[in-house]
C-alpha cells in the first residue's frame, strides 16, 4: 500500500471485467469504508484498445497486460479467461507481491496447485470465488464456514448455459442451436461454448469444489466428464413422462470408507420433487452434505457479467482489507490426499429404456443379465406390446463398472432390439440412490 490507497490492476475488460471496473468507480465511497482505504484502479488490460467500453475510464486502458500484471499493484484481478496468457500473468503478479483475484475456473482447475504454492511462497492472497457458480457464495463457505465439519458429498448444477438450454428444451420443446445462441447473447456462455455443452466448464468447477470439500488436490484430468450434446428431445420427453427433468450435474462424493473420492459431470434424471429440478434457466444450485450440518443448499445466478462481478468484488474487498491490516487468508488445505476413484467405482442408480422383443422369457433373461453383473433392479415397467414393446428398468445404486458391463451384455442380446436410453438418476434430495 502506498499513499493510503489500495491499488488494483484489472486484466480483462470484457463481460465481467467491465462490470468490475464500473462497480469500483461507482461504489468507490462504500468500498473505501468497507476496506478501510480507497481502491485506486491503476489500469485495465485488453486486447483491442479501439473497442467502445462504457464504464471503463479510457486513460486506464492498456494492451500491455504483462507490464500491468508485474506492476506490483496491491491486488491484480485476472478476468481474461483461458490458460495462457492468464497463467503466466497471474504468476508474474504473485511474484511481484500482488494478491490475486481470479474468476478463471479453467486456470484454477488445472494449475491451482502451482498458483497456490506461488501465492504462499510470496505471502499473498489468491481468491477465486467467482470461478464456481458466479454470484453464489460457495468457495468461502466450503473453505471457512464448513471447515470444521466433514463433507461427504457435493452435488449441483454449476453451468448456466447448459441449464438454460435444458430448461428451454424441457419447457418449450426449444431447438438446441437457437437456445445456445440465446445463452451466448446473454453473456452466459464461454467464448468457446463447447466447454459449456461438452461439460468441461462444469468439470473444472467440480474439480475446484472437490479440492475444497475433501482437502485434497483434484484437477481437471481427474474429473469424468459427459456433456449434454447427446441429450435429445426424446430423452427429455421420456424423462418428463416418468416425472423427471434432465440436468447436467457435477458430483463429488467420498467413498463409504473415506479413502477415495469420485468426481464427475454427466446428464442426470432428477426427480421433479427434488429441489435441484426447480433450478431453471441460467441459475445454479449446489447441495453440500456434511456430517454435522446435514444438507446445505446454495442457489443463485451462476453466470453473467454483473452477478460474476459481485463475487469478484467480494474477493477484492477481502484481499484489500488484508493489505490494509497486513494479514492473509488461509492457504489451500490439501492435507488429505484421498485417492481419486476411476469412474467405474462411482456408485449411482440408473434408468434403462430397452426396445425388446415381446415374447415369453425375455424379461427373465434381461433380469438375469442385471443379476449376473451384480446390479439390483428396483422396478420394471413394460410400455406397449408386440413391435412397440419397451421395458423401462430402474436399478438400485450400483457401481458404474457393473452398469457398463450390464449395458454391454444387453447390447449383445438378440431379444434386445435397441438400448433406447440409459441415464443416471437421483430421487431424494442430496442422495444418489
Ligand atoms: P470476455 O468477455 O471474453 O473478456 C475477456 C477480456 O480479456 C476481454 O476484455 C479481452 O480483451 C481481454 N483479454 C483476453 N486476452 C487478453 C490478452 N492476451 N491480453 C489482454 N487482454 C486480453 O470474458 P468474460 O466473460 O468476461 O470472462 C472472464 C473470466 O470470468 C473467465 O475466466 C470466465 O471463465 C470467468 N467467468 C465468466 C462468467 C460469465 O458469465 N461471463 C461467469 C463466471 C466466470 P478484448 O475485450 O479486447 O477482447
Ligand atoms: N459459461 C459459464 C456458465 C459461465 O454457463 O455457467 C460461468 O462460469
Amino acid at each position: 500500500m502506498a499513499n493510503g490507497e489500495v491499488t488494483v490492476a484489472l486484466l480483462g475488460g470484457g463481460t465481467v471485467g467491465a462490470q468490475v471496473a464500473r462497480i469500483i468507480v461507482e461504489n468507490a465511497d462504500d468500498l473505501a469504508a468497507r476496506i478501510g482505504a480507497p481502491l485506486r484502479l491503476t489500469g485495465v488490460a485488453v486486447r483491442d484498445l479501439q473497442k467502445d467500453r462504457p464504464g471503463i475510464p479510457a486513460d486506464l486502458l492498456t494492451s500491455d497486460a504483462a507490464g500491468l500484471a508485474a506492476s506490483g499493484a496491491d491486488v491484480v484481478v485476472e478476468l481474461l479467461g483461458g490458460i495462457e496468457p492468464a497463467r503466466e500473468l497471474v504468476g508474474l503478479a504473485l511474484d511481484a507481491g500482488s494478491s490475486v483475484v481470479s474468476a478463471n475456473k479453467a486456470l484454477m482447475a488445472q494449475f491451482g496447485g502451482e498458483l497456490h504454492d506461488k501465492a504462499e511462497a510470496n505471502g499473498v492472497d489468491l481468491f477465486y470465488e467467482a470461478a464456481v457458480a458466479g454470484a453464489i457464495p460457495l468457495l468461502r463457505p466450503l473453505g471457512d464456514s464448513l471447515a470444521g465439519d466433514r463433507i461427504s458429498r457435493v452435488l449441483g448444477i454449476v453451468n448456466g448455459t447448459t441449464n438454460f438450454i435444458l430448461t428451454k428444451m424441457t419447457e418449450a420443446g426449444a431447438d438446441y442451436d437457437t437456445t445456445l445462441a440465446q445463452a451466448q447473447a446473454l453473456g452466459y456462455a464461454e467464448a468457446d461454448p463447447t466447454a459449456d455443452v461438452g461439460g468441461l466448464d462444469a468439470a473444472a468447477k467440480a474439480a475446484i469444489l472437490a479440492s475444497l470439500a475433501f482437502h485434497t488436490r483434484v484437477s481437471m484430468a481427474d474429473v469424468h466428464c459427459e456433456g449434454i450434446t447427446e441429450v435429445t428431445s426424446a430423452d427429455v420427453a421420456a424423462a418428463s413422462d416418468m416425472g423427471y427433468v434432465i440436468k447436467l450435474l457435477a458430483l463429488a462424493d467420498l467413498s463409504d470408507d473415506g479413502t477415495g473420492v469420485s468426481v464427475r459431470v454427466h446428464p442426470t434424471m432428477v426427480a421433479e420433487s427434488h429441489p435441484l429440478a426447480a433450478v431453471r434457466e441460467a441459475f445454479n444450485a449446489v447441495f453440500v452434505e456434511a456430517d454435522a450440518a446435514g444438507e446445505v443448499m446454495f442457489y443463485g445466478q451462476g453466470a453473467g457479467g454483473e452477478p460474476t462481478a459481485s463475487a469478484v468484488l467480494g474477493d477484492l474487498v477481502t484481499a484489500a482489507r488484508h493489505r490494509v491490516t497486513g494479514s492473509l487468508g488461509a492457504a489451500a488445505s490439501t492435507y488429505n490426499e484421498v485417492a481419486i476413484l476411476p469412474i467405474d467405482d462411482a456408485v449411482t442408480a440408473y434408468y434403462v429404456n430397452l426396445d425388446v422383443e415381446d415374447v415369453p422369457g425375455v424379461l427373465a433373461a434381461i433380469a438375469q443379465v442385471f443379476a449376473d453383473n451384480g446390479v439390483s433392479i428396483a422396478g420394471v415397467r413394460q410400455d406397449g406390446k408386440g413391435e412397440d414393446a419397451r421395458l423401462v428398468v430402474r436399478t438400485h445404486a450400483a457401481r458404474e463398472g457393473a452398469m457398463s458391463a450390464t449395458l454391454a451384455a444387453l447390447r449383445d442380446m438378440g431379444t434386445v432390439r435397441e438400448i433406447v436410453g440409459a441415464m443416471r438418476v437421483i430421487d431424494t434430495p442430496g442422495v444418489v440412490a
